[in-house]
């Protein structure tokens, strides 16, 4: 361990003074003071190797003047801000014993430096006597330079310790002076919204007991104006499926901070004597522009031994094209249409199972439908699927159940509920409190006993409603965070069981998109808006936190079923080609013409799914707006795919020359049209002199000059592919 450089062990105390992690261009500084929590000095662009020396001077730069009105010993805020410091912001833990030991002050006892040729973790262990709380504080720098944030507090005292909130802070720059964070709802998730960093707290709380479509998903701060390719950016992702809050603060006293953590009920976690609670683990990172941030998560996410690796196959979901109109015939003949497109995963979704003929009914009953399925046309039809060469995936909704149904008959007291009454319903359903083992295990087996004797490849694994009074009736508490937990040791004895199972995380579209529930499904479904020109959007945001190849992402018909647009099939392709693509539309009844051009684009997703899924994203924001650039580069730099799109007119017309970015300025590239029928546009008032015959350019001349593209009408997106010219 080089502890004479970037943290030297103090004396007599077995840790470093003060460290400095570094990959990929990011560092953390920690100071790792003997009589208090550790501190971050610094996090964001790794300032190079610091020698001890270096470090001190450092933690010395950082410390504020004696400021007037504040305390007299002024310190840096801690990871786990402390309210015994004088810091007067959101505490980090607030939590008591029967009203007692409300404000502990920790003291480190441990501290273990594992250092990685890039990264590392540094754990703290400290105790408060006086309250009997022991805290743990893990600050891991990723590969990727992405920080990986928990806390562990146990109770060492020999009575219940109520906790009602554990929050971690990181410190950003004053030059961090703009927000940007994500709404949405059904139907529109992750819309990004900007305000001015002012003072006061910006305050993004989830309650839906699941991550949610309007949740934040990153919590962004950067410098004014940052865009997707410039600007400095730090930001924060709470990796939890259930209740949760992210903020930014900024202090009277100048302190900037971005906070994370669980959002817990009244009452929800009361520890016993020896009892631990965890946070969920906070991700946070710093970036050059929002690709550079996008770019940590990606590479984090793709470094995962468990990141899918085979080619993701084309997917043909059946919902857009019968809903619960379930027919052995008709199914048939559209997994035929699907084979001959090119399809090669075939998705039954809802319906399938119980008395489910519509929402209302059936839901938790895990048994294939008598009436709709019975004597063996289920079966008949994934023989039929996999007779066409294609996987047979299937819906399943394991956390829900509708009243009308064998399951809420056998067991009411299973569902989530407030003493003496039900929760509201919402999609006719209720939650399975899956802390009851009954209940876990009945659906852990139902489950596990249709993937085996169906012969599953893959599972669309729903959650179509909030937790609302989400009370366990097992332990009259506050049940989201048990409920949390238990979804996750679900998804995990399937996975064990079945480990060449793929799950694809849905909820209601896309409102459970976050790092935890991706630790255990293989990609989510972005939204239940398979819209082009919406999509668009959902994209190109949902790839802030996620590669292209962990986001489903379908070609619908031609008319929208959620909005009601009409869009040429072209757009629909071109905009579910940067995703996991997939087809939800009734092919039987689309056209010849229509299911060879779609035929087409199919095998282009197929040619370059390798370049899609395993390149940097890159997007730009053009035109005010109205035009778009998405692309993906090869991490070598030898090839790319670009996407041009309008979304709307622009007040002047044509766009001009559009920077392709990303390529070595160094190397020469040939560029060309690209996708299904490219070339064969001639139109002259649309398509640029270049366009039949393609370019030879340098990337610096891509990069810094750009070229004409096409004056497309709105709705319409281009893809140009450029590769190295060896
Ligand atoms: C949710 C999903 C849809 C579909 C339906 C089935 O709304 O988001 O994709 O599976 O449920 O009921």
């Amino acid at each position: 361990m080089p502890m004479a450089q970037d943290g030297v062990a103090a004396a007599g105390r077995g840790w470093p003074t003060r460290v400095r992690l570094a990959a990929a261009g990011a560092a953390v500084v920690l100071s790792l003071p003997p009589d208090r929590l550790p501190t971050v000095l610094h996090w964001g662009a790794d300032p190079g190797p610091l020698d001890d020396a270096a470090l001190a001077e450092l933690e010395h730069a950082a410390r504020p003047p004696l400021a007037t009105n504040g305390v007299d010993e002024p310190a840096p805020v801690a990871l786990l801000p402390e309210p015994w410091t004088g810091w007067t912001g959101s505490p980090g833990l607030e939590g008591h014993r029967s009203g007692r030991d409300w404000s502990p002050r920790f003291t480190p006892v441990d501290v273990v430096v594992d250092r990685r040729d890039a990264g590392g973790t540094v754990t703290v262990t400290a105790d408060d006597a006086e309250t009997a709380l022991r805290l743990v504080l893990e600050t891991e720098l990723l590969a990727s330079g992405l920080l990986r944030l928990r806390a562990h507090l146990t109770n060492r005292g020999s009575t219940p310790y109520a906790v009602d909130a554990l929050r971690l802070a990181l410190p950003v720059p004053t030059s961090a002076d703009e927000l940007l964070d994500l709404a949405g709802r059904w139907a529109k998730e992750r819309v990004p919204q900007r305000r001015d960093f002012t003072v006061g707290t910006h305050l993004r709380e989830g309650r839906h007991g699941r991550t949610g479509a309007d949740a934040a998903t990153l919590l962004v701060a950067g410098r004014p104006g940052f865009d997707f390719g410039h600007g400095e950016v730090w930001g924060m992702h709470v990796a939890f499926s259930g209740n949760h809050h992210v903020a930014a603060e900024r202090t009277f006293g100048g302190e900037r901070l971005l906070l994370g953590g669980e959002l817990l009920l009244p009452g929800e976690i009361e520890l016993d004597p020896g009892e631990t609670y965890s946070s969920p683990r906070l991700y946070a990172g710093h970036g050059d522009g929002l690709d550079g941030l996008a770019a940590r998560f990606h590479g984090h996410l793709r470094a995962r031994p468990g990141h899918p690796r085979s080619p993701r196959p084309v997917v043909m979901n059946v919902w857009e094209a019968v809903y619960f109109d379930h027919d052995l015939d008709r199914l048939k003949e559209l997994a035929d249409h699907a084979a001959d497109v090119g399809v090669e995963r075939f998705v039954l979704d809802d319906g399938w199972f119980g008395s489910r003929r519509d929402d209302t009914a059936g839901l938790g009953d895990w048994h294939v439908s008598e009436e709709m399925w019975g004597a063996g046309r289920l079966k008949e039809l994934v023989e039929h699927v996999k007779g066409l060469g294609m996987e047979f995936g299937l819906w399943f909704e394991p956390e829900m159940v509708n009243l009308d149904s064998e399951l809420a008959r056998a067991h009411p007291e299973w569902l989530l509920q407030v003493p003496g009454r039900l929760p509201v319903e919402a999609r006719h359903q209720q939650v399975l409190d899956l802390t009851h083992p009954g209940a876990f295990d009945h659906v852990l087996t139902s489950v596990l006993a249709v993937v085996e004797d169906l012969g599953v490849d893959f599972v669309k694994w729903d959650h179509n409603r909030d937790l609302v009074d989400a009370g366990s009736t097992r332990t009259g508490r506050a049940g989201v965070h048990a409920q949390t937990l238990a979804a996750y040791a679900l998804l995990d004895r399937v996975r064990a069981a079945r480990p060449a199972l793929e799950i694809e995380s849905c909820s209601s579209g896309g409102a459970r998109v976050d790092l935890e529930i991706l630790e255990r499904t293989d990609r989510v479904w972005a939204s239940d808006c398979i819209d082009a020109h919406e999509r668009q959007e959902i994209q190109r945001w949902t790839a802030q936190l996620l590669p292209p190849e962990l986001v489903g992402s379908h070609v619908g018909a031609e008319r929208a079923h959620t909005t009601g647009r009409r869009l040429d099939l072209s757009f629909r392709a071109a905009t579910a080609l940067f995703g996991h693509l997939g087809i939800e539309w009734d092919l039987a009844e689309a056209g010849e013409h229509e299911r060879a051009e779609l035929r087409a684009w199919v095998e282009y997703y197929q040619q370059v799914r390798d370049l899609l899924h395993t390149g940097t994203t890159v997007r730009r924001h053009l035109e005010g707006g109205d035009l778009w650039l998405h692309g993906a580069v090869r991490p070598d730099r030898s090839e790319a795919l670009y996407c041009v799109t309008v979304l709307e007119r622009h007040v002047t017309w044509p766009p001009g020359r559009v920077l392709l970015p990303g390529l070595d300025p160094a190397r020469t590239y040939r560029v060309e049209a690209a996708g299904p029928g490219a070339t064969s546009q001639r139109d002259p008032r649309v398509y640029p002199a270049w366009w039949q015959h393609g370019l030879r350019l340098t990337g610096a001349t891509l990069g810094s000059v750009g070229v004409q593209v096409p004056a497309l009408d709105p709705d319409r997106s281009a893809l140009i592919h450029v590769e190295e010219d060896r």
